[in-house]
């Protein structure tokens, strides 16, 4: 099994690259190849019809994607909803060859308030829903206080949440699994 992970945070202290880490880290063990892209690191403008062709950034970002079994995204809430940064990649994404088509992802997310990214996760699963992605329905990770929430190592100091995400990540990996059985096409 191939992993991507996708962080919804640029910035490099982000707690959702933290998390991000430690949900790569699960599907490790559990024996997939993992790999994380840093959408800050991408030179990707702002979607507009007029530009002719699709930034060579994009290009990458869509063959590693075509390549993989499982997408994991970690998101934080900007003003209730999606980030921008990453709702302008998706918004790429989904006039190009799109990725997202039949392919399992999983999605969870940190916020630095009490709320834990309850608000942009529906709307995340929303769009995925209509790039034609299976988003796995549970659990629902949502990490609040997210400065606190980890250890000076980057563990998540609650351990009902690091199991939950651990199970979210085996169950993705579970069901990609199945979606490659002889017979199974979607
Ligand atoms: C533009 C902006 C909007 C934000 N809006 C929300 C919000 O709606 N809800 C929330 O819980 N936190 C909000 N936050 C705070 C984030 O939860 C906090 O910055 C979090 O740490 C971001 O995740 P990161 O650590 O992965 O960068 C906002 C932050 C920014 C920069």
């Amino acid at each position: 099994m191939d992993v991507i992970g996708i962080s919804g945070s640029l910035r490099k202290e982000s707690t959702n690259t933290k998390a991000l880490n430690i949900a790569l880290r699960f599907a490790r063990e559990a024996g997939a190849a993992v790999r994380a892209v840093d959408l800050g690191q991408m030179a990707i403008p702002i979607y507009s019809e007029d530009i002719p062709a699709p930034p060579p950034d994009l290009l990458i970002l869509q063959s590693v994607l075509l390549e993989t079994d499982v997408i994991l995204i970690a998101s934080p809430e900007y003003n209730h909803s999606i980030p921008g940064g990453l709702k302008n990649v998706l918004d790429w994404l989904s006039v190009m060859d799109n990725p997202f088509d039949g392919k399992v992802t999983a999605i969870f997310g940190v916020s630095n308030g009490p709320f834990g990214t309850v608000r942009m996760q529906p709307q995340l699963r929303q769009v995925l829903a209509n790039l034609g992605s299976i988003v796995l329905p549970k659990p629902q990770i949502c990490i609040r206080n997210g400065n606190e929430a980890f250890t000076p190592s980057e563990e998540l100091t609650d351990k009902n949440t690091e199991n939950h995400l651990k199970t979210l990540v085996l169950k993705s990996l579970k069901l990609a699994e199945a979606l490659k059985m002889p017979g199974i096409q979607i």
